[in-house]
C-alpha cells in the first residue's frame, strides 16, 4: 500500500509581551486607523532580549509532540523553517533537538521566507512517502522583531514573533498531506531582503549604521505578487489533489495582510466563516503564521473531521506554496 503522511499533532508558542497599535503610534508617524484598515493588525507578540527563535520553537515542538503522544525517542528528524535563526550557524534545529531530548537525529534549518512551513510540510510528505522517516517534527519559528527597523513605519507595524510546529507521521489518524504546489522567483528577490550580515555584505559598522541588517520591503509590489501567487498556489494544489474548490472547508493562509487573505479567499469563492484569521492578534510572524493558526484552529475544535483545509503562503525569495490537508476521521 502507498505510504501516506499525516499531521498528528500541532503546537504553538508566542512571547507574552504585546505591542499594540497605540504603542506604535508613540514610536513612528502612524495611526491605529491606518494599520487596521491597511493590514488588519491590532496587536503583535514580541520577544524580550533574553528570548530567541529556538526558545519559541522548543515550546511549540514540545506541545506538538504532546498532542501527537510522542516521546523524544519517537522523533526521527526535525527541521525548522526560519529566516531569523539564533545564529547563522549552528542550525537552530540542532539546538531545539537537543533541548527536546531527541537522540542524535538529523536536524536542519532552511529558509523559504513566509512560505517556510508549507515548504516544510511538502518536504515531510516526501520523506515519509519515500520511507526515509516515519515521524518528523516540522517547525516554523521566527523572531522577526529582532530584525525590524523600528524607525521604518512602512514595515515595523507589520511584524510579530512566534513559532508553530506539526508532528508528521506515516500513521494516521490525522490530517492527510495531499496535493501541493510550490515555487520561487529569485529575479524579484530584492522586493523583500535583509541586505547585510551574509556573505554578500558581511556585517560592518557601515552596514549597521545604514540599517542594512533590517528587513527592507517594497510593500506594494510584494502585495501584488502575493495576491497572484497565493491564488495560483491554492488552485494548482487543489488540481493536483483532485479536489474542487467548492469542497474546501477552511483556508489557512499566511497572515501578512488581511487584504491578501481576503483576495485568496475570493479566488476560492470562500465565505468569511471558512477563512481562519488571527493577523489582528499576531501580525506577520513569517514561517510561524500558518502553524500558529493551524494549531489554534485544531485546539478550538474548528478542524473536526471530516475537513478539507487549504494552507497557502507567500514570502521572501520570492517563494510561494500551497498544500491540501484532509482530516477524514
Ligand atoms: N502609517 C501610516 N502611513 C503609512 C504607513 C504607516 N505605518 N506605512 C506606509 N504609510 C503610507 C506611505 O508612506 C504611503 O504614503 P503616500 O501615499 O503619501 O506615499 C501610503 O501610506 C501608502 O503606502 P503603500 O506602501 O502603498 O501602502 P499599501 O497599501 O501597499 O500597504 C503594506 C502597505 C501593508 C506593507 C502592504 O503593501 C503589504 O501588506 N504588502 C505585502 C507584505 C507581504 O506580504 N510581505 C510578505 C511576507 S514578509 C516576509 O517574508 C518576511
Amino acid at each position: 500500500m502507498k505510504r501516506q503522511a499525516f499531521i498528528t499533532g500541532t503546537g504553538h508558542a508566542v512571547p507574552e509581551a504585546i505591542l499594540t497599535n497605540a504603542d506604535l503610534e508613540k514610536m513612528v508617524d502612524t495611526s491605529d486607523e491606518w494599520i487596521t484598515t491597511r493590514t488588519g493588525i491590532k496587536t503583535r507578540h514580541i520577544t524580550d532580549s533574553n528570548t530567541a527563535t529556538s526558545d519559541l520553537a522548543t515550546t511549540a515542538a514540545a506541545r506538538a509532540m504532546e498532542a501527537a503522544g510522542w516521546k523524544p525517542e519517537d522523533v526521527q528528524a526535525l527541521f525548522i523553517a526560519t529566516v531569523t535563526p539564533d545564529h547563522a550557524f549552528p542550525a537552530t534545529a540542532c539546538l531545539v533537538a537537543d533541548r527536546l531530548g531527541l537522540s542524535r537525529v538529523p536536524a536542519w534549518d532552511f529558509a523559504a521566507g513566509c512560505s517556510g512551513f508549507v515548504y516544510g510540510l511538502i518536504q515531510a510528505r516526501a520523506f515519509v512517502e519515500s520511507g526515509i522517516f516515519d515521524r518528523i517534527l516540522v517547525i516554523g519559528a521566527e523572531c522577526l522583531t529582532k530584525i525590524t527597523n523600528w524607525k521604518d513605519r512602512a514595515s515595523c507595524v507589520l511584524f510579530g514573533d512566534g513559532a508553530g510546529a506539526a508532528a508528521i507521521s506515516s500513521q494516521g489518524p490525522g490530517g492527510l498531506l495531499g496535493g501541493y504546489h510550490w515555487g520561487s522567483d529569485g529575479a524579484i528577490s530584492d522586493l523583500l531582503v535583509q541586505a547585510a550580515g551574509g556573505s554578500r555584505n558581511p556585517a560592518t559598522h557601515e552596514t549597521v549604521e545604514a540599517g542594512m541588517h533590517y528587513i527592507a520591503m517594497n510593500g506594494s509590489e510584494t502585495f501584488k505578487h502575493a495576491v497572484r501567487a497565493m491564488r495560483e498556489s491554492c488552485l494548482l494544489a487543489l488540481e493536483m489533489d483532485g479536489t474542487d474548490k467548492s469542497d474546501v472547508d477552511l483556508l489557512i493562509s499566511h497572515q501578512a495582510n488581511y487584504r491578501i487573505i481576503d483576495a485568496t479567499a475570493r479566488a476560492l469563492e470562500l465565505p468569511p466563516e471558512k477563512v481562519y484569521v488571527n493577523i489582528d492578534r499576531y501580525g506577520n510572524t513569517s514561517s510561524a503564521s500558518i502553524p500558529i493558526a493551524l494549531d489554534e484552529a485544531m485546539r478550538r475544535g474548528i478542524i473536526t473531521p471530516p475537513k478539507t483545509v487549504v494552507l497557502a503562503a507567500f514570502g521572501a525569495g520570492l517563494t510561494w506554496a500551497g498544500i491540501i490537508v484532509k482530516w477524514n476521521g
